[in-house]
């Protein structure tokens, strides 16, 4: 797709970055399930953990068409570090944005946006998760302060998060209506991370369950108003998708890079395996699908930027993205065939890595129940 000027800055800064500084840590990361604080803190030097956060709250003030960028261009070295920077600033630092007051915005934004905080969002429970509205996490009015209880799982940075966006019934429904938003500090007592989830792919990132055991919530922490928080919650991942489209695109992108180069170096019959028309075909069909999911994410993305509706662009955007990078990683080890399949290439984390992104943040199912919805109602 063609960008103007000022996007192709952020694309070359973003990749000189993510090849000097990601790249290298990317087995490691993988291996030893854990991003290096020091990387985080460069994350948070170069302004990727503020993208879209305007300059006042202490943010890089860029657009949302930048942030898909930063997303996709970190993917495509590091699916971990990808997602790390969009949880963080789709899941927690954009409800604030958007749905935070004056003084929440000034009091949760600057952290967040520099890196000194990382953010999550806890939506998900044991007995809650594509039906996010039956959830039971229950804040208790105690007069001056809300009382949470509850158990939130899956939870995108749970283990590095200082600031969360907790969503809990205020009041006892059995459908979404009681739900309300609030942003809570990890740090405050009764938030225990109980289980840190050992994953097939995106090692690096952390993935928690969470007892919140009378947690003290000060009443200033509400997030939008109450019993509003399931608007809260979809609007927030309406952006989220983007953020793991792009992270599946960024996935893609490097699994068809790096098979495309192994492709011109693997000699077989006595001459380089791209010159056989059979991998070219599949190549091609790699290439059309991650052309395609860059259209549909940056058409979202753009859609935010304007303040046009793009709730079914981004179900769109993930659920193309997402299958294509199964797709896409699949055939990368067929082309690298037994060495593909080995963890000495990378092509087998990329395929491990690709396959969360059908399932958070809404799974693949669900993004066809957004859209078809969506297309019922003739939006
Ligand atoms: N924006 C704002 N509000 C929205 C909305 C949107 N995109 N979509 C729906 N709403 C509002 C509706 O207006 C309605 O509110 P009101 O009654 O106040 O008007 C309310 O939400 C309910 O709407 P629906 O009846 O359409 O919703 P539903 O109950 O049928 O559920 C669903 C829809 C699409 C199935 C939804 O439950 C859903 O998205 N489920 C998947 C949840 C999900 O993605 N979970 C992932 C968790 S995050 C994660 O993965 C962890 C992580 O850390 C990465």
């Amino acid at each position: 797709m063609l960008l103007d000027e000022n996007y192709k800055e952020i694309r070359d800064l973003v990749k000189k970055f993510s090849d000097s500084e990601v790249a290298p840590l990317a087995m490691q990361i993988d291996h030893e399930g854990v991003i290096p604080e020091s990387l985080v803190k460069k994350l948070g030097e170069t302004g990727f953990l503020g993208t879209y956060i305007p300059e006042e709250y202490g943010g890089a003030g860029m657009d949302y068409l930048d942030y898909a960028i930063v997303v996709e261009e970190l993917s495509r070295n590091c699916a971990s570090t990808g997602v790390l920077v969009s949880a963080h600033t789709s899941l927690c630092m954009w409800p604030i944005l958007n749905f935070g007051t004056e003084e929440q915005k000034k009091k949760f934004l600057p952290s967040l946006a520099s890196g000194e905080k990382i953010g999550c969002f806890c939506l998900s429970e044991p007995n809650a998760g594509s039906d996010a509205g039956s959830l039971t996490t229950f804040a208790e009015d105690k007069g001056d302060h809300w009382e949470l209880n509850g158990v939130k799982n899956w939870i995108t940075n749970g283990k590095e998060a200082k600031t969360a966006i907790v969503f809990a019934k205020t009041k006892k429904t059995d459908d979404y209506k009681g739900i309300s938003a609030f942003v809570v500090d990890c740090e405050t007592e009764g938030w225990n991370i109980i289980k840190i989830e050992d994953k097939l792919g995106i090692k690096g990132s952390s993935t928690a369950q969470i007892a919140l055991d009378k947690v003290k919530i000060p009443k200033d922490n509400l997030l939008g108003p109450p019993e509003k928080g399931f608007r809260v919650a979809m609007a927030t991942l309406d952006g989220g998708r983007i953020g793991i489209a792009a992270q599946a695109l960024g996935i893609a992108q490097g699994a068809f890079d790096y098979a495309i180069n192994y492709s011109n170096e693997r000699i077989q019959f006595g001459k380089p395996i791209s010159a056989l028309q059979g991998l070219q075909f599949i190549m091609a069909d790699m290439s059309t699908k991650i052309a395609a999911s860059r259209l549909l994410i940056y058409d979202a993305s753009q859609r935010k930027n304007m303040k046009i509706p793009y709730s079914k662009q981004s179900a769109h955007a993930k659920l193309f993205a997402s299958e294509a990078a199964m797709w896409v990683s699949t055939k990368a080890i067929q082309i690298c065939g037994g060495n593909g399949y080995t963890k000495e290439y990378p092509v087998e984390r990329f395929f491990r890595d690709a396959k969360i992104t059908e399932i958070y943040e809404g799974t693949s199912e669900i993004q066809r129940v957004v859209i078809a919805a969506n297309e019922l109602k003739g939006k």
